[in-house]
């Protein structure tokens, strides 16, 4: 909280907007504002950096971020335009400093030139005038002479970079390259450098993006038809850009890719709880009981926040007497106990409720109680999945759509709290359900990959489904 030029704590908020402030207000009041907050900061010194009251998300991750945008005569002056515009729209998300993210823009043709180093802006609107600022230059393709560029002279070199910043390159190109660019995508991933291929058009070859980007293609290569509706895939963009800077990989596997949190885990449920039968023979579950306690730091669980779309899931049997309670599945609650996310069930109506924090409204609630959700409180064995979108969420019992909620976009959650599974609410009580699956995927689309094939009743559609089961 002592750092005033840090924009993301609440004290360089303040600081920000009072010198952005008229200077012909009160600057006596500012004056003694700002000496107040230097004597907090001179005589709490025992207040350690852990404790801090931050905000984690994407803005705030630790990314070097380099944009790789194609210059080339095919795309010309309005395209080109339409291109820095887009760029600005996805810079705008994020924190920009040395402390969170760093962006870079190299454009190319024939040749690269560095239009923006990594270290040069401390602000996001600099950087977007920056931005604004670059004259497209016309030429050939030369893609992967650019992406060499990138690796060798735009990223920092390794061994000054802290290993947790995050090394991100996207190229942007319109055509084919009229130069090799598997080889220099291989030396620039050698070099920890994830590799992101933007298609624009028609022109574009797709085993050339795929083979610049990293695997798998789902994930890092994104087409849009043309300049025009590149708006289309900015959401897009963001998300992925944040998956890889605040979600690890479920499985921390060589040639696994799925994003996420497998709670059962990292909540060690599976340790502190009582190993029993899950829904099918095959699988397993745990009994929570009174005693269990699923309490951990948020910040072990969610050291860089959530992104701004997810797939929260759960197989779970909510027995008598839970099925009459009201509790919260997950929680991740702020130091001073509020809910900044919750999936709530409520046995009296038989609804589910997804909480998460607004900026406008705070606390925002949606609430789930179609006839469909009611099935969740049969006793029986049942997946619950949310798919969690910046302004809407969608609820599905065993693989079945449910009902959808609006609400607004959350906002980064506080991660100096605690996060639990199966509490009253309000209470520290643990509620006595068996729990075999408690996820959250980063990628949207993994709501569509995600099937129910352990719920009983949904198994014999699975047999002959093809879906792709995890
Ligand atoms: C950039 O954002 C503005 C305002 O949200 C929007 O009107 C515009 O279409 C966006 N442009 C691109 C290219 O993403």
């Amino acid at each position: 909280m002592c750092d005033l030029t840090k924009s993301n704590s609440n004290g360089g908020n303040v600081v920000n907007f009072f010198l952005q402030t008229d200077l012909s207000l009160d600057t006596r009041k500012m004056k003694t504002w700002a000496l107040g907050a230097v004597l907090v900061c001179v005589f709490l010194p025992h207040i350690r950096a852990d404790d801090e009251d931050m905000q984690a998300g994407c803005s705030t991750t630790a990314n070097d971020l380099v944009f790789i945008i194609d210059g080339s005569s095919s795309v010309g002056v309005p395209d080109f335009d339409q291109a820095k515009r887009w760029l600005i729209n996805i810079t705008r998300g994020f924190d920009v400093s040395s402390r969170h993210t760093q962006v870079a823009v190299v454009q190319y043709s024939d040749t690269p030139r560095l239009e923006i180093p990594l270290d040069k802006h401390d602000s996001s609107e600099d950087l977007q005038e920056a931005i604004a600022a670059i004259h497209y230059m016309g030429g050939k393709t030369q893609t992967g002479r650019a992406i060499k560029f990138a690796t060798h002279h735009v990223f920092s070199p390794p061994d000054r970079t802290q290993a947790t910043r995050k090394r991100i390159a996207v190229v942007l190109t319109d055509g084919r390259s009229q130069d090799d660019v598997v080889d220099a995508a291989m030396e620039a991933k050698a070099q920890n450098i994830v590799l992101f291929a933007v298609g624009v058009g028609n022109e574009i070859t797709n085993s050339e993006l795929v083979s610049m980007a990293n695997n798998p293609p789902s994930t890092y290569v994104l087409y849009t038809e043309d300049y025009t509706s590149i708006g289309n895939i900015r959401e897009m963009m963001e998300q992925k850009l944040c998956e890889e800077s605040v979600c690890p990989l479920i499985v921390p596997d060589v040639g696994s890719t799925l994003r996420g949190f497998d709670l059962l885990t990292a909540m060690r449920v599976d340790k502190l709880a009582k190993k029993v039968q899950g829904s099918l023979i095959t699988e397993a579950a745990y009994q929570l009981g009174a005693r269990t306690d699923i309490t951990l730091n948020t910040r072990e669980i969610f050291p860089d926040g959530l992104p701004p779309s997810y797939v929260f899931v759960s197989t779970l049997r909510v027995k008598s007497p839970a099925h009459q309670m009201k509790f919260d599945l997950l929680r991740v609650l702020s130091e001073d106990g509020a809910r900044q996310v919750a999936v709530t069930l409520t046995g009296a109506d038989k609804s589910v409720t997804f909480t998460s924090t607004s900026a406008l409204h705070k606390e925002q609630s949606v609430i789930f109680n179609d006839r469909g959700i009611k099935r969740l409180f049969d006793t029986n064995w049942h997946q619950l999945k949310l798919l969690v979108k910046p302004r809407r969420v969608t609820c599905y019992l065993d693989d079945v759509p449910i009902e959808e909620q609006l609400l607004d976009p959350g906002v980064p959650i506080y991660i100096n709290g605690r996060t639990q599974v199966a509490k009253k609410v309000n209470l520290a009580t643990t509620v006595p359900i068996l729990i075999q699956k408690l996820r959250l995927y980063c990628d949207p689309q993994q709501s569509e990959r995600e099937t129910a094939c352990e719920i009983f009743s949904v198994v014999r559609q699975c047999n002959w489904a093809s879906k792709w089961n995890i």
